[in-house]
């Protein structure tokens, strides 16, 4: 949601911080600000807009701090405004805060700073805990720091730091995530390790409750009572330039290219040999429970809620058992019925998603076997779950998510196959079924060959308003992927459906100017699809079609088609979704939009 660098080492602070906020700005850019320390004062700067604009602030004069903090906003309080930019400061300008999160109790302990006489300049949750911190100052800023938390409700992961106990940063998370990072004689503390990455890969994650103290001499990590807790080094697996752009335009034409790679990245010793076994090492210890589910619930937000929508169709077809993917922000509120032999499966590619993390505690807290899959190493969801599947396709930096659905996919795919094997007491599975997942690189590639053709279509159609994605089967899911890639990166009106649902409403939205998105590959529902083509061009609209390479009839009857190889039926979304996702993209640069950082969204969604 927000991202959050401090630093305190030997190096010039303004340059690692700014360096590393800039790596973190995909997670919300509407504002930004740093304070750091210069001749033991405390200074800041803030900037509304894109973090060029702090940059350009600062290139006004050279500064020569070694500790500081900065921050990259995504407003939840407050419209992001100077003002409302972090970091909040105290009274007296000598404590500052950065915080990720949502004070939910801000307005109680407003008014009651207010009545001690604190004066505000904003009107964020956050400018509370500057002040709060203020009012418990006794002498330690890691003792206020303390105090001040055990009278917050909400959620935070907070740098903070004061002239009035210099030369040391302060951090604390609960509910946001915070990674400390190792590096020779300095440290930082990070939203994301891609922010220190080019520093050290040596890290902590700090869990919920837990503060870190970082001097020029080391750290301490306590809980916020006060107990020392004592924290592995992890070592990041991820390298520089896996989290630059590779010489593409954007990170995301970047990872959609990536999408074959990053599916061999995530079968390496999963699927070995043509018939298997199939392995999956975060799965180890639970077979028997596996074995005994009688249900599946997927919980997730967004894309990754799309790709729990073909998990269900997938583990229902080939293991036969009930699934059901439930919106993660809902199902948290509706005190779900969970029993011991229900699996829940929360999907997070950036294993930090509010709801999702919510969701998944809730079928804790009610005995259900947790799963994850997630992206992100050490993530909260990732960590809280214990066991899972890492998809291992290195970071995903753009906002709109390309290869993390394509590798979720795959993922339950072979978590269908797994389960397979559990419930025939085989150590192996079909070879086909090991050989048609092991073909879809290639076919990604293929497809890929292939993007000038759907730069084309993107020119024609750069300037509608409205789009509609329509779907059957295995591709209703996909439908609906396309819609959001293409509203959420081109802010064109666009909603997917169901076939078949179309006659049922949306079909009054069609006349000449309403692309029609339809994914009507050669699979069970077919026949069905066509009528549903019929019924849009008899009503004037133009037609977009994703079909089966060798489809010739269809080609006749539409507007444009683009051939996607012959896959299994459960597979095809991982094929039939890749031409949506370029279309999104050259209709958004066609647009002129930023593609990797789309007005008014964030890369991980950690506020409810
Ligand atoms: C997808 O393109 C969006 N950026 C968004 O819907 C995203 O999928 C959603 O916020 C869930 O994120 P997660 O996978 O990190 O939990």
């Amino acid at each position: 949601m927000c991202g959050i660098v401090g630093y305190i080492g030997h190096k010039n602070a303004i340059n690692v911080l700014m360096d590393g906020i800039k790596r973190l700005e995909y997670r919300g850019y509407d504002s930004s600000g740093i304070a750091f320390f210069e001749a033991g004062l405390l200074r800041g700067e803030k900037a509304v807009g894109k973090i060029v604009m702090l940059e350009e602030k600062l290139s006004n004069h050279t500064y020569n701090s070694h500790v500081g903090i900065v921050h990259t906003r995504w407003a939840t309080h407050g419209a992001p405004t100077l003002e409302n930019a972090h970091p909040h400061f105290d009274c007296h300008n000598e404590i500052a805060v950065v915080h990720n999160g949502i004070i939910e109790n801000y307005d109680y302990l407003k008014s009651k700073l207010q009545q001690n006489g604190h004066t505000f300049r904003s009107q964020t949750d956050t400018e509370i805990l500057a002040h709060l911190i203020e009012e418990h100052y006794l002498g330690n800023l890691e003792t206020a720091v303390m105090e001040a938390l055990k009278k917050v409700e909400g959620t935070y992961g907070i740098a903070v730091i004061s002239s009035k106990d210099p030369e040391k940063i302060v951090a604390a998370r609960s509910g946001s995530p915070l990674i400390l990072g190792i590096g020779d004689q300095e440290y930082f503390i990070t939203s994301d390790v891609s922010a220190s990455l080019e520093h050290t890969r040596e890290v902590i994650y700090l869990d919920d409750n837990e503060i870190a103290i970082l001097t020029r001499d080391g750290y301490k990590t306590k809980t916020i009572q006060n107990i020392p807790t004592y924290k592995k080094t992890e070592e990041v697996l991820w390298n520089i330039d896996m989290i630059e752009k590779g010489g593409y335009k954007h990170f995301m034409l970047k990872e959609i290219h990536e999408q074959p790679q990053a599916l061999h990245n995530l079968m390496r010793g999963r699927v070995d040999g043509h018939r298997g076994p199939i392995k999956l090492g975060g799965l180890i210890n639970r077979e028997k429970e596996l074995l005994e589910a009688k249900r599946i619930i997927i919980v997730a937000c967004g894309t990754s809620w799309h790709a729990g929508l073909v998990g269900e169709y997938m583990l229902e077809e080939l293991v036969r058992i009930p699934v059901e993917v439930e919106y993660a922000s809902e199902f948290r509120y509706r005190n779900p019925i969970i029993t011991k032999d229900t699996i829940v499966i929360a999907i997070s590619q950036s294993g930090e998603t509010a709801d999702t993390l919510a969701a998944m505690r809730e079928a804790k807290e009610k005995g259900a076997i947790i799963l994850s899959i997630c992206n992100v190493v050490g993530s909260s969801i990732a960590r809280e779950a214990g066991s899972g599947i890492y998809l291992h396709i290195g970071p995903e930096i753009g906002v709109a998510s390309t290869k993390a659905f394509t590798a979720q996919i795959t993922a339950l795919y072979l978590f269908s196959l797994y389960l397979l094997q559990l419930k025939n007491n085989q150590s192996s599975v079909a070879p086909d079924m090991t050989a048609a997942i092991k073909a879809i690189p290639d076919k990604m590639q293929a497809i890929l060959d292939k993007e000038k053709e759907i730069a084309e279509i993107a020119e024609i159609y750069k300037n509608t308003n409205h789009a509609l994605y329509l779907g059957r089967g295995f591709n209703y899911p996909v439908a609906l992927e396309g819609a959001l890639k293409l509203k959420e990166i081109s802010y064109i009106h666009a909603e997917g459906y169901p076939a078949a649902e179309m006659k049922h409403g949306p079909i009054a939205l069609i006349d000449k100017n309403m692309p029609v998105i339809f994914i009507a590959t050669k699979d069970s529902t077919y026949g069905k699809i066509l009528n549903n083509i019929e019924e849009v061009k008899s009503r004037g609209g133009k037609v977009i079609v994703i079909a089966t390479e060798g489809d010739r009839e269809i080609t006749e009857r539409v507007d444009h088609v683009f051939h996607i190889p012959e896959t299994s039926n459960v597979l095809i979304p991982i094929l039939s979704v890749i031409p949506l996702q370029l279309l999104a993209y050259y209709m958004a640069v066609l647009r002129g939009c930023d593609v990797d950082k789309p007005r008014n969204l964030a890369k991980s969604v950690t506020v409810e």
